[in-house]
């Protein structure tokens, strides 16, 4: 048993929890680091443009973003070179096998502390995937000022870290466990969890977040991860801001931007113009506050003086939209007409739909830019940036739509 209890946990429960095998059925997408949403939300669009993209996936764990980014840049015929840091060694021999099972070549695999990035891989790295790791560091300022030491000029982070009101009812239920089972047992701590969650009473505010259902606790690396970590912590919306502020950072992009806009939790309209009067941080805090759902924050972020101008706009002809697959399943509820209900979190989110983006929606292919779209739609360019701004507008903000040049 090694004396850091962190890197105990994921020695014995690597996780999340995968088999190498699953990786000729599926690919594990998701975000931050999907590099569509990349491209778009970090480097306008432009990434085909890059010479090299050299990206650090710290904390790699068993591989999920490493594997992404690998099979997305390959995909996408961009030229990465990817760097997969962990302290596991058991995580690591996962998303070893994970990389080796598709013939990915654009990985070197390194051992150790992401504190200690700057001797064991400096980069520079144009892109730092950290998922779910910082939060589980003794100084997680420490851990976010030794990324940015690597970050190329340019540069830009995807990081997820917890969300505090979200996981309402997991830190007193880690309390509780930690108070009636020794740390140093992991299979007793295991077993003690499984009856203790069972056991809790109806009001117990773990029992009663829905939002935790979604949870992996199935595995033993999942119920362990949420209820035993030795050591978490999450962040509301201005820790977060104050956090990457203290680094030099600043949020480029929440994911989904629709969760962290207050007007989409409001239908009163003098409350959302109030709402809009608000800047950036204190508009994405009062979502979170209104919708009280957001148990993860996933967020882009660059240097303060590199911020600006990173995320894509629609540009003419030459645009190229891509859309993920749950976009094209919208296609029959645009051709119906109406109003397009969206999921916010469990809350009904109404769009009105205009005319003409189905057929739009179904020639998006990620290949054909906006020039040729239109073409085969016989329709005028001006008709065509009206009706994909309006496309646009409804599915960027969830993320299902995203641009590239
Ligand atoms: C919850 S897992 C997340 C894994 C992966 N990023 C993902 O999202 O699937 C956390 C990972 O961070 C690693 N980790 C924790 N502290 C670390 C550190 N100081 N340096 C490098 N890796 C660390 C753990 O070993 C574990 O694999």
């Amino acid at each position: 048993m090694t004396a850091d209890p962190v890197r105990a946990q994921y020695e014995t429960y690597p996780y999340p929890a995968r088999d190498p095998k699953e990786e000729a059925h599926r690919l594990v997408e998701g975000s931050p680091s999907h590099l569509d949403e990349v491209d778009h939300f970090c480097f306008a669009g432009r990434l085909r443009a890059k010479p090299s993209f050299n990206v650090l996936v710290a904390g790699g764990g068993t591989g999920d973003a490493l594997v992404m980014i690998a099979q997305h840049a390959r995909d996408r015929g961009i030229p990465a070179a990817i760097t997969y840091l962990d302290l596991s060694s058991a995580s690591r021999e996962i998303a070893e096998r994970r990389i080796a099972a598709r013939g990915l070549d654009s990985v070197r695999f390194v051992s150790g502390s992401l504190l200690d990035v700057a001797t064991l891989a400096p980069g520079p790295y144009d892109y730092i995937d950290c998922c779910g790791v910082l939060h589980h560091l003794a100084d997680p300022d420490a851990g976010l000022a030794a990324l940015v030491s690597v970050l190329a000029p340019g540069g830009a982070l995807g990081l997820m870290v917890y969300g505090t009101l979200g996981r309402t009812g997991v830190y007193p239920l880690q309390a509780a466990l930690r108070s009636m089972v020794p740390e140093s047992d992991l299979s007793l701590q295991l077993s003690v969890a499984r009856r203790l969650v069972k056991d809790l009473p109806a009001s117990n505010w773990y029992r009663r977040n829905p939002l935790l259902g979604g949870w992996d606790v199935g595995t033993d690396a999942g119920l362990f991860d949420l209820v035993l970590h030795p050591r978490d912590r999450s962040y509301t919306v201005p820790e977060l801001a104050n956090w990457l502020d203290g680094a030099g950072l600043t949020p480029v992009a929440f994911i989904e931007p629709a969760r962290y806009d207050p007007a989409n939790w409001l239908t009163d309209p003098a409350l959302i113009r109030r709402a809009k009067t608000l800047s950036p941080i204190d508009a994405a805090a009062l979502a979170e506050n209104l919708s009280g759902t957001m148990k993860t924050h996933i967020v882009y972020a660059a240097r303060r003086e590199e911020a600006s101008n990173r995320i894509a706009r629609p540009a003419g002809a030459d645009t190229i939209p891509v859309a993920r697959p749950a976009a094209k399943s919208l296609v029959p509820a645009l051709a119906k007409g109406g109003i397009l209900k969206m999921d916010l979190d469990g809350h009904a989110l109404r769009r009105e739909i205009g005319p003409g983006l189905a057929p739009l929606l179904e020639r998006i292919d990620g290949q054909r830019n906006l020039g040729r779209i239109g073409r085969d739609l016989g329709l005028e360019a001006r008709t065509l940036m009206a009706r994909f701004e309006t496309l646009y507008q409804l599915l960027n903000p969830i993320a299902l739509l995203t641009l590239r040049f």
